[in-house]
């Protein structure tokens, strides 16, 4: 990198801002996956949550304060001193710790929501960003709905928040509204009028509501930003926020423009987005930039032939440089033991002897019904089958009989522990008849939220990936499954989010139904 080169620090924002995303809930043990891949990414500050909100994000913020080294990690705090001292509590454990205030600033938010007036919002900052300041040297303050207010009103602020120990300055389009232009000009402004700005580290905050959150990002760091809070697949509140790895890729791309680097290791921006959409259960769309799964699909004959001849002449990025590994069809029914291994860790996954085992034995029921075993499938099966929770569930057989002019019919057998249990039930369709016969061996009454059903790659024996949500006790549970089989998928992604049910809650306070 050249000397010239400006550092711009990525903030990733995945666990809480992205967490806050209409339909995702994330237990403490995939919050830990996700912020050590994280890590692995290199990101400089992983928001590990909002501790304040509820036992289970200040449960995860510690967990992640503990374990993850290498980046900061960051807890969200109101100005409040309860909120501010949870989050000192969930974070202190941390190597390199950030508590993260924010207020909002615009006149709106103040007469609305918080009901208070410019001076009490000034005193609160003041006392609230000391507050955090006593525990922590390092401190973000972010004025919300910034792009909203009064821009002699939040220069004021920010002043502020700089007296009182502030030492990111962190500017959020909250509702998505600016335009590139003005944001870049926000940006330079605060920076020519805050007294003290040059001591602290501009950041940005923006949110997609109109497609324009990585537009308005790369506009600030023209202005002047060094840090960028965005989350993986641009996940978020709404509309999301902006996507990390279209932000980090258009700066590598870019860089003859942009002059700026980041300390992404980019290699391993598509595991790490495929870990965020899987845990998640949100799909990313066929034709998002970078990580879609059209992204470097040439579809057109003149594209193609060009692409064989010479890559670039439609390729603006390698796709090996965000870890996508195009040596498609590797494997098959005869493939071995240490050939799976050897695949998976060229893939990225490192399997203890016990994960490789079941990995080996899905990897042969799935070679003898479909030909090639792509790395697409090697991928759906460790993620969603392998390093999974334990399953009190087991499913050990599926029979359905369906038709236009027959009544669907399912037969499920399950193991629970030594004893194979078996259902027969009816449904309106196939799948609903194989849930409800789940249903009557678990009996525990989970509520399905949503069904969605994918093929991991093309072609008629493709391995169909069904994610499902299902609501018990009013939180959600994901569950995912594959199989060449659409309603085998199905079966086992929804038992799948039953054994999350019986893990999370405890098989001792679980409310069963009389069978
Ligand atoms: O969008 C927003 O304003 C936020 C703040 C808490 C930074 O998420
Ligand atoms: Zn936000």
């Amino acid at each position: 990198m050249s000397d010239t080169s400006k550092r711009i620090y990525i903030f990733d924002t995945t666990l809480r801002d992205g967490e806050q995303s209409p339909g995702v809930s994330l237990n403490v043990e995939e919050k830990l996956k996700i912020a050590r891949q994280l890590a692995r990414l290199g990101v400089d500050v992983i928001e590990a949550g909002f501790p304040i909100a509820s036992p289970g994000d200040f449960e995860a913020v510690r967990a992640i304060a503990r374990e993850v080294e290498g980046p900061v990690i960051a807890g969200l705090a109101r100005i409040s001193e309860r909120d501010i001292d949870r989050a000192w509590e969930a974070l202190q454990e941390a190597k390199r710790p950030r508590i993260h205030v924010f207020i909002a600033t615009s006149d709106i938010h103040l007469k609305y929501k918080l009901r208070m007036t410019r001076e009490e919002v000034l005193a609160a900052v003041r006392k609230g960003v000391a507050r955090a300041k006593s525990y922590c040297r390092d401190v973000e303050f972010s004025p919300e709905d910034a792009s909203r207010s009064d821009i002699d009103f939040m220069c004021q602020v920010l002043a502020a928040a700089i007296e009182s120990g502030a030492t990111v300055l962190n500017i959020p389009d909250t509702v998505g509204y600016a335009t590139p232009a003005e944001f870049g000009h926000l940006i330079a402004e605060i920076r020519r009028r805050v007294p003290g700005i040059d001591r602290v580290q501009i950041s940005v905050h923006c949110h997609n509501d109109l497609g324009l959150a990585v537009a308005n990002s790369l506009a600030a760091i023209e202005n002047g930003a060094l840090q960028v809070e965005g989350a993986i697949n641009g996940i978020g509140e709404r509309a999301g926020n902006t996507a990390l790895e279209e932000l980090v890729m258009a700066l590598y791309t870019r860089r003859d423009y942009y002059g700026c680097h980041t300390g992404i290791v980019t290699e391993e921006i598509y595991r790490t987005s495929r870990l965020v959409s899987s845990l998640t259960g949100m799909p990313v769309q066929y034709n998002k930039a970078i990580v879609g799964k059209n992204a470097f699909a040439h579809e057109a004959g003149i594209h193609q032939d060009g692409v064989l001849k010479e890559r670039t002449t439609y390729e603006i990025m390698n796709p090996a440089m965000i870890g996508l590994v195009q040596n498609n069809i590797v494997l098959g029914k005869h493939s071995g033991r240490h050939a799976l291994r050897t695949r998976l860790e060229e893939l990225g996954f490192k399997l203890n002897e016990a994960e490789l085992d079941k990995a080996f034995a899905r990897f042969k029921e799935l070679a003898d019904r479909k030909k090639d075993i792509t790395d697409r499938d090697l991928e759906a099966i460790v993620e969603h089958e392998i390093k999974q929770i334990p399953e009190k569930f087991v499913l050990e057989h599926i029979h359905i009989s369906t038709g236009n002019r027959v009544v669907p019919t399912a037969t499920i057998g399950l193991r629970v522990g030594e004893e194979l249990m078996e259902e027969a039930a009816c449904g309106e369709g196939p799948v609903d008849a194989a849930f409800k016969a789940i249903d009557k061996i678990t009996r525990i009454p989970v509520c399905l939220k949503s069904y969605a059903l994918n093929a991991v790659t093309g072609g008629k024996d493709a391995v169909g990936e069904v994610t499902v949500k299902v609501e018990y006790a009013g939180r959600v549970f994901i569950g995912r499954g594959i199989s060449t089989d659409v309603l085998e998928a199905s079966a086992r992604a929804y038992l799948n989010a039953i054994n999350k049910v019986v893990y999370e809650i405890g098989e001792e306070n679980l409310q069963v139904l009389e069978a």
